[in-house]
């Protein structure tokens, strides 16, 4: 009995590997269009998307995004300014894909562009502290997706958003987990809708890495700008090492596990536009496949438990 249960388990790994590694044919008449690619995930994506062939369509923030991934990349990749924030860059830019892509629509679309400050205690937030993480994370992308999902339809392509592994356990508060949580959320509802047209959409959810999501130094100077503006009493419920303590837990989370290899996330972008089976998520990195993921999956309580370790305590606690 358990011979067979065995060989019926070994059989269906056999064949589920078999089948991620199946690939769809030529991607030379293919586009891809990609948001965030000054740098980053988005900005290496669009290089190795072009290496491989793919019509690459990138949208970057700043006019030196544009000027330097134009500079690096062959005839067939092109770049566009697009703000994520701002719906007449991205109808801008939807117009500009339009014309670019013709009749054979867009097979996929790569929602990459992200921002993490300000993150922090919840208690030190303000309402505009959300909305500048929220509008770019997780309102900028359904906007995108809204406006290009004619165009991927046609082509019957994919949508890919990077969300992260803290789409799925809080870590700190502040709008980044917030964000994420949505983008997953968004994803699910929209792959449901979508799949009877043959539009896959696939959730990207990378554990931490070395990019300017990341940086200490940007995520150290906002703290201490939030640290800054509060009243007395709340400082002083928190202590004053309090700040101290919570850049150390920032440095040892960013130096201990910030992973610099930044192909194991846009490994897991190209799996998803050029496989004929595309997974519905990937996890990227290691912390996320042996910490995260697993961790999230935990009971609330263990959870509560290992974040509350690495977290600093208030000295006003009263637990
Ligand atoms: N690094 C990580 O550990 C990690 C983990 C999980 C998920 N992610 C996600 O991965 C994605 C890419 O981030 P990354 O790590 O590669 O960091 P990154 O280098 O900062 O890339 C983010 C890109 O988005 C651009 N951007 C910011 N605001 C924008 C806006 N309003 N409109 C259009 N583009 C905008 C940035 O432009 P500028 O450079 O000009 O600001 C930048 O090029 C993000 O969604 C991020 O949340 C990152």
């Amino acid at each position: 009995m358990w011979v067979y249960l065995l060989t019926a388990a070994l059989l269906l790994a056999i064949g589920w590997f078999i089948r991620d590694r199946e690939k769809i044919g030529d991607v030379k008449d293919k586009y891809v269009f990609i948001t965030g690619c000054d740098t980053g995930f988005g900005n290496l994506l669009a290089k190795r998307l072009d290496w491989q062939g793919f019509h690459v369509l990138a949208g970057c923030l700043t006019q030196k995004g544009v000027d330097t991934l134009q500079r690096s990349g062959s005839s067939k990749l092109k770049a566009v300014l697009l703000d994520v924030t701002d719906s007449s860059s991205i109808q801008k830019a939807a117009d500009w894909v339009q014309a670019e892509v013709g009749e054979k629509g867009l097979w996929g679309l790569v929602n990459n562009a992200g921002r993490s400050i300000p993150i922090g205690p919840t208690e030190w937030m303000r309402m505009e502290d959300y909305f500048k993480v929220l509008n770019v994370n997780l309102i900028g992308l359904m906007e995108v997706t809204l406006t290009f999902l004619p165009l991927v339809k046609k082509a019957r392509g994919r949508v890919v958003n990077v969300a992260s592994i803290l789409g799925r356990l809080s870590f700190a508060g502040g709008g980044y987990c917030l964000s994420k949580c949505g983008v997953e959320s968004f994803s699910d509802s929209l792959r449901r809708d979508v799949h009877y047209f043959g539009v896959r959409v696939c959730i990207i959810e990378p554990g931490f890495f070395k990019t300017a999501v990341t940086n200490l130094e940007d995520i150290e100077n906002d703290l201490q700008c939030r640290w800054a503006r509060l009243s007395p009493e709340v400082r002083e419920s928190y202590g004053e090492k309090y700040l101290e303590k919570y850049v150390k837990v920032q440095k040892f989370t960013m130096n201990a596990i910030c992973d610099g290899d930044l192909s194991k996330v846009t490994d897991c972008m190209e799996h998803a536009l050029t496989a004929s089976y595309p997974r519905t998520r990937y996890a990227a990195g290691w912390d996320a496949k042996l910490f995260w993921i697993p961790l999230s999956y935990m009971p609330t309580v263990l959870s509560d438990f290992m974040l509350a370790l690495l977290l600093p305590k208030p000295s006003q606690s009263v637990r």
